[in-house]
């Protein structure tokens, strides 16, 4: 029998059932929406100027062993395929739009070349960890990915700092004529501060069956990560646009952050689950 502490999130024959909205021919105005279809054709769709912030989680292309040669004709196909909508991103965003780009360790070079070669500005490389999965025996177990953090114009994007400090414990906690210098008390009675928060995410999870947010997407980003991309890189009422869905992790987070989202997804059942969980966030 189910656990009753699972609280993935699953379709039922009724939810399977529901229609999900095609890409239409041409795209006008843009409306909160997941839409059915292939992210390269969604983004010569788009008007110019759609998106202030993306958020790109593209398939990785796991499972290449290089010394096969049909693995080396899938690598260079994948690698053509990426080169095709990076390029495409541009023309679809403001000029003070930011980018986050997820990639595993093995593409991780090649896509910091792609951004750079389209002219965008790497900001910074985020390794999160990416703590699943099993351990290996003749190699270090893959514990991290990585997210290239790219802006248009080096000079203008938004980056609210405040929004996204994290709390650390204070070791010594100094005092300046009595009064704690940067420094409080928290609930449990420690010292603690806000500092800035670092390039290297250590305290994500990967959505697991006893957290509300999980689904049976077998690559959903953690809710807090998205979080953390939009809450700096974006404000409010401002659009940011997934172009590989999934789950619609971005998409919930960004409707509950008061942002407008535009999402793509080629499987009509990953929409499926989007929409049920956006449904989930209007219940509250
Ligand atoms: C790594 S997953 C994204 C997971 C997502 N971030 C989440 O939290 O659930 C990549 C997704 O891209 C979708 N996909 C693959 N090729 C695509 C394409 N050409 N256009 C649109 N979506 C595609 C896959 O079906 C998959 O759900």
């Amino acid at each position: 029998m189910a656990s009753t502490l699972n609280k993935t999130i699953r379709l039922t024959p009724q939810d399977r059932n529901s229609p999900v909205k095609r890409l239409p021919s041409r795209l006008h105005k843009l409306s909160d929406t997941i839409y059915c279809g292939d992210a390269i054709e969604a983004l010569k769709k788009f008007p110019p100027q759609s998106f202030d912030l993306v958020i790109a989680d593209p398939p990785y292309n796991n499972g290449v062993d290089f010394g096969n040669k049909s693995d080396k004709q899938l690598e260079h196909h994948y690698r053509v395929w990426v080169k095709q909508w990076i390029e495409l991103l541009p023309r679809v965003t403001t000029d003070t739009a930011s980018f986050y780009i997820c990639c595993d360790w093995v593409h991780s070079g090649f896509f910091q070349e792609q951004l750079e070669s389209i002219g965008l500005y790497i900001i910074n490389r985020i390794t999160w960890k990416r703590d699943k999965g099993r351990g290996a025996k003749r190699n270090w177990k893959q514990n991290m990915e990585d997210v290239w953090f790219a802006v248009k114009d080096p000079k203008h994007y938004t980056f609210n700092i405040d929004q996204v400090k994290v709390k650390k414990n204070v070791i010594a906690p100094y005092r300046a004529n009595g009064k704690p210098k940067d420094w409080y008390i928290n609930e449990s009675g420690e010292a603690e501060r806000l500092t800035h928060p670092s390039n290297i995410w250590t305290d994500l999870t990967v959505p697991f069956w006893s957290m509300p947010e999980n689904t049976e997407h077998p690559t959903q980003k953690p809710e807090a990560m998205i979080e953390r991309m939009i809450e700096a890189s974006s404000m409010k009422g401002e659009r940011v646009f997934d172009l590989f869905s999934g789950s619609g992790t971005t998409s919930v987070v960004a409707k509950r952050l008061n942002r407008h989202y535009t999402g793509i997804e080629l499987n009509e059942d990953y929409i499926r689950v989007a929409m049920k969980r956006l449904r989930q966030e209007n219940n509250g």
